[in-house]
Formats: structure tokens, C-alpha cells, sequence
């Protein structure tokens, strides 16, 4: 959850590794910290918060040197202090890290014992004071490097330097991604190819288990048992990103606003338009044969999974099992090793996610990842990738990811439903016009609701709590609104599936409580209109969205009512994703919030 860079360089790098870190603050934004090595010493500049005042610290206080190593923080232990920012020092070693050390406490005990004194709360620490014990001990730097990896367990991409050693960065994973970047004369180490974006596009990704030394001619990298191993230079697509506001106040509002194009990639990817039918999916998983589908995510990504349920159960008459990753993961789920399991994840590191792919694989179930970043650790270990083209999502609340996540699994189901015989070729004809339809659709939705949904915001920011409902694909979209307006206006939200309200969530209903119904003119639009009537007739306030037809139908009296074009139940989750999405930005715009970096939030998880 924290970003990581290195740069084995021949001019200054200070500048050049805050930079890179810009291009992970997604990943963190508790606290930033750079190091470089000038005359023979390690040096450092950090600060609690986000980029901008490592920025100005290093304005104030410039930093020299030509290696170096930083890091963005997403707090885990210790409080997001400057004392507790990365990198950490100890002895001539200097630390940053990504992850958990599982063992942090046993080894820190041991370390106190033998006379370490800690200055820091963190779990990295015990790394940089294991390095230096065996320094002291008399370990050569690679060996003291090898040493340490043997005792540390649990999640880690680091990044090392050593007072006495101005030409070399060491690296290594076990969990989240590191990326070797291939320069001229220089050598660059990053979280993501992103971050190293503007210094060169020939990446080596390391895998699970690998260290490397890297010096300004090149990278020598080994397996644990020290082992040399060769991982292959690829050509990164990630500087073709564009990673700007535009006209747009934040990243999540020009993310909402790219839904139509980005759908768009999305299908043109899935489907075939002259023919009306889904293109044939990419090897690896035969849908015709699977007698079930596992799929596990986490959070929006999650909830993608669960609208992906009713399609698939629907359209292709496959029982689908689907839970939170970081449930599946340790539920022992029996699992048919004849099965395929779907992962869902727009940055493709979430840990939880990862973990249930490879013990899906343990059980010899077909992989498919469902992903937006084609090299992340997710695409790399599945057997056949579903990228969902939705281009760079910055904000860390998901918007585009979500919708064109949903298109893919519309997509997939209409191919698995036609591979199963369950879809005729006209049923496929007509799901694929629908599909088709949706970026029109969606431009003229956002073009249209702005006004409305503003007007509606202001009075939401007033609100404590809001209670999202729907039914049938509508259900997990209740929940998607929910997730989005506490994720980034904090007001306390819950989604629920309309008919369980009477099982509890009822006690809560009063005036001050909005009550925001999903419920467009579908098969299950009159037993919703039935849980409204019992909102109201406690003294709830409803917010309906709907369509002309469930507008016209419903009499009930509303505190507003949203109204979408009229859409086939197949676009409807995307559609309807729009309000939503909108509805929690405003909010947030009115509150003051940081809408594209909200607090305590990161947008890549890489740790449990
Ligand atoms: O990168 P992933 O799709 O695996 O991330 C999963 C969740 O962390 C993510 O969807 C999170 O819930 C979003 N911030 C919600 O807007």
C-alpha cells in the first residue's frame, strides 16, 4: 500500500524520485521521505503528510546525490509521523518498504536483546537493523542482504542502499510488485511501471521470492537460495498514460466523465459490432465445460463480482460462488478442480485478491483475472487475462474501473450463456445491441443529471446517514453507493438488498435518515415500490432513481426523484452507476473533502 522507488543514477536524483513518487501517491499519502548518499553518508529528507510538503522541505532543504531511494506512505504500524516515515536508517542502511513483516515484533525482541535500540514504531525497522547487525557481524553487503531475507516473513518489496556503497541499490519481493527499470547508464526500481514511466519504458518485473543487486549498468537478480535467475525486459505501454486533471477540478470527476469512451475500448475489445454477437474469449477457460464459477475481489471490485453473479447465473445458468477475498482466502471453500474462478481488481495487487487466485490454483481451477493493469501480479499468474481498458483511474474511489468491469462480465456471460447453449444466437443479437448502446446512453446521462444531483448533494452533505436500497442487480449497486459516499464525503452509508428491510434496517428509518432507492421499470419494480411504501409510511425520505416509466408509475411522494433514460436490465447497472457516482462526488465537493486522496484510504492494497 505504500509506493517504493529507487535510482542508481549518473545526476541528481532527489528531484527525479519525487517525481516518481507523485506517480504512486496513490498507493499512500500519510507521509513521504527520500534518501541519497553524498560524501560517503546516507542523507534524508521527510514529512508527515502528503507529496507537497516533502516538496517543500526539499525547496528549503535540497538534497544531493545520484543514488537514492523513496517511498509514499500508507500507514500499518506506527502513526503517520515524520519520526515514522520511510526511509529508515540504521548504521549506514537505508530502508524503504512496502508490505507487512509478519515476524516484526519476534524479530525486534531478539534484535533489543542483542542491544539494538529502535527509534521508530514501524515494522520496516527491523530490517534496516537486521541489515546492520549483519554489517557489524562482519556480512559483506549481498550476503548481509541474503541474511536478512532468510529471517524476515510476510509482504515486502524493499529497497536498499548502504553509506558505503554509492553505486548499488538492493531490491526484493515476496507479495507486492517491483519493477526493474532498464535506463543508459542508470537503473531505476519502482512499485509500477507508472512510476518509472518518464525514465524508461524496458521493465523487468521481479516475482515472488527474488532479490536483485542493481548498479548503473545493469541488474543481477537471484531466487532465495541465491540462485541467479533471469527475468525478461519488457516494453512498457504505461508512458502512453496521461496522467492529468484536464478541465476537471478532480481526477474522480474526469474519471466519471471518461465512462462513455472508456466503455467504448471496453467493448470494442468484447464484442463484435457489425455481427452483434461477443468476440470468442481468449484461451484458457472453456466456458461451455465449467460446471461453476468462483469469483472473489474485494470492495468495488467486489461488488462488480456480485452483479457478474446474476449474469452469469442468468444468461449462462452457471452457479457462481463469490465472496470477499479476504474471506475466500481462508473459508477452505470446497473447490471443483473442474471449475474456473474469475479475479476482479482494477489495479490487479490487491493481496486479498491475489491470495484467493493462488489458492484457487492450488486446487487446479482455471484462472481468469479481470484486470486493468495487464502486467500487474493478478494478470501475470492468471490463465487467461480479461482487461477491462479502462485506461489509468488516479482517484481512489473506482468509478470507470466499476462500469467497465461490469461490461467485461455482461460480456463474459453473453459468451459463456451462447458457449452453454443456454443464450440463442437472437437472444445474443439483442443483449449485444444493448451493450452497444451504452455509451450514448451514458453521454447523455451525464450531460443531462449534473443539475439535479448537485441540487440533491447539498442537502445529502447535511445528512449523518444514508440508506442505499435495491433489487436483483440493483442490490449490489445499493451497496456500490453506499461504499462510494462514505469512501470519500465520510457520511456513514449502508446498501441493502430492498426486501431485507423489514428485517432490521426499518428501526432506523426516520426524516433525518435519506432513504435512496434504486429501482429502475424492471421485474422486481413493483415489490421495490412495496418497500417505499413502508419507508414512507414511517416518515422516511425518499430519493428515487428510476426511469420515465417507474417515475410515472410510482405515486409516492418523494424528496426527489432521479429520472435515467429507459435501458434494458442488462446496461442497467451501468447506467445507474452514474448517479451514484455523481451523487457521492458532489457531496464530497460540498463537504470539502479530499475527493481524489480521501483519509485513510489507498488505492492499491498490497497488504491483508
Ligand atoms: O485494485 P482493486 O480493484 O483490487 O481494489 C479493490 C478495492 O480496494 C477498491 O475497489 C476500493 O474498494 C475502492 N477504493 C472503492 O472505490
Amino acid at each position: 500500500m505504500c509506493g517504493i522507488v529507487g535510482i542508481v543514477g549518473n545526476q541528481p536524483v532527489a528531484g527525479r524520485l519525487v517525481d516518481a513518487l507523485k506517480r504512486l501517491e496513490y498507493r499512500g499519502y500519510d507521509s513521504a521521505g527520500v534518501a541519497t548518499i553524498v560524501d560517503g553518508a546516507l542523507a534524508r529528507r521527510r514529512a508527515e503528510g502528503k507529496l507537497f510538503n516533502l516538496e517543500k522541505r526539499l525547496a528549503e532543504e535540497p538534497l544531493a546525490g545520484t543514488i537514492g531511494i523513496a517511498h509514499t506512505r500508507w500507514a500499518t504500524h506506527g502513526a503517520p509521523t515524520e519520526g515514522n516515515a520511510h526511509p529508515h536508517f540504521v548504521d549506514g542502511v537505508a530502508v524503504v518498504h512496502n508490505g507487512i513483516i509478519e515476524n516484526f515484533s519476534e524479530l525486534k525482541d531478539e534484535l533489543i536483546a542483542d542491544g539494538a535500540t529502535f527509534s521508530t514504531q514501524t515494522d520496516t525497522e527491523v530490517v534496516a537493523q537486521l541489515l546492520a547487525k549483519y554489517r557489524r557481524d562482519g556480512l559483506g553487503r549481498r550476503e548481509a542482504m541474503h541474511a536478512m531475507l532468510r529471517r524476515v516473513t510476510g509482504a515486502y518489496a524493499l529497497a536498499v542502499i548502504f553509506a558505503d556503497d554509492p553505486s548499488t541499490i538492493m531490491a526484493a519481493r515476496s507479495g507486492p510488485p517491483l519493477a526493474i527499470g532498464h535506463g543508459h547508464g542508470e537503473m531505476f526500481l519502482g512499485s509500477d511501471a507508472i512510476a518509472l514511466a518518464p525514465f524508461t519504458n524496458e521493465i523487468s518485473y521481479l516475482v515472488d521470492g527474488d532479490w536483485a543487486i542493481l548498479g548503473r549498468d545493469g541488474a543481477h537478480i537471484f531466487d532465495m537460495d541465491g540462485n541467479r535467475v533471469e527475468r525478461p525486459k519488457q516494453v512498457s505501454s504505461a508512458a502512453a498514460y496521461l496522467i492529468d486533471k484536464g478541465n476537471h477540478r478532480h481526477f474522480m470527476e474526469k474519471e466519471i466523465h471518461e465512462q462513455p469512451e472508456a466503455i467504448s475500448h471496453a467493448l470494442g475489445h468484447y464484442v463484435d459490432f457489425l455481427e452483434h454477437a461477443v468476440r470468442p474469449v481468449a484461451g484458457g477457460i472453456d466456458f461451455a465445460k465449467v460446471p461453476s464459477l468462483a469469483i472473489s475481489a474485494c470492495g468495488t471490485a467486489y461488488l462488480a463480482g456480485l452483479v457478474g453473479k446474476y449474469w452469469f447465473e442468468r444468461y449462462a445458468r452457471l452457479p457462481v460462488e463469490i465472496d470477499v477475498a479476504s474471506e475466500f482466502r481462508y473459508r477452505e471453500i470446497p473447490l471443483n478442480p473442474e471449475s474456473a474462478a474469475l479475479f476482479i481488481s482494477q489495479s490487479g495487487e490487491t493481496a486479498d485478491t491475489l491470495a484467493s487466485l493462488r489458492y484457487c490454483k492450488e486446487h487446479g481451477l482455471k484462472i481468469g483475472a479481470v484486470v486493468n493493469t495487464r502486467e500487474s501480479s493478478i494478470a501475470r499468474e492468471s490463465d487467461a487475462v480479461f482487461p477491462i481498458l479502462a485506461g489509468p483511474e488516479i482517484g481512489v474511489a473506482s468509478t470507470k474501473a466499476f462500469t467497465c468491469q461490469l461490461t467485461v462480465l455482461a460480456a463474459l456471460a453473453i459468451g459463456a450463456g451462447k458457449a452453454r447453449g443456454t443464450l440463442t444466437a437472437a437472444d445474443e443479437k439483442a443483449l449485444v445491441r444493448h451493450l452497444a448502446e451504452m455509451p450514448r446512453v451514458m453521454a447523455g446521462v451525464l450531460n443531462t443529471i449534473q443539475p439535479s444531483i448537485e441540487q440533491l448533494a447539498r442537502d445529502l452533505s447535511k445528512c449523518k446517514d444514508v440508506l442505499y436500497l435495491g433489487r436483483g442487480t440493483s442490490y449490489p449497486l445499493a451497496m456500490e453507493g453506499a461504499l462510494k459516499l462514505k469512501e470519500i464525503s465520510y457520511i456513514h452509508a449502508e446498501g441493502y438488498a430492498a426486501g431485507e428491510l423489514k428485517h432490521g434496517p426499518i428501526a432506523l428509518i426516520d426524516e433525518n435518515m435519506p432513504v435512496i432507492v434504486i429501482a429502475p421499470h424492471d421485474r422486481f419494480f413493483e415489490k421495490t415500490v412495496s418497500n417505499m411504501q413502508e419507508v414512507a409510511a414511517r416518515g422516511g425520505r425518499i430519493i428515487f432513481i428510476t426511469d420515465a416509466k417507474g417515475a410515472a408509475a410510482s405515486k409516492l411522494e418523494t424528496m426527489a426523484t432521479i429520472v435515467l433514460p429507459d435501458v434494458d436490465e442488462v446496461i442497467a447497472p451501468m447506467i445507474y452507476s452514474l448517479p451514484i457516482q455523481l451523487l457521492a462526488y458532489h457531496t464530497a465537493v460540498f463537504m470539502g473533502t479530499d475527493v481524489d486522496q480521501p483519509r485513510n484510504l489507498a488505492k492499491s492494497v498490497t497488504v491483508e
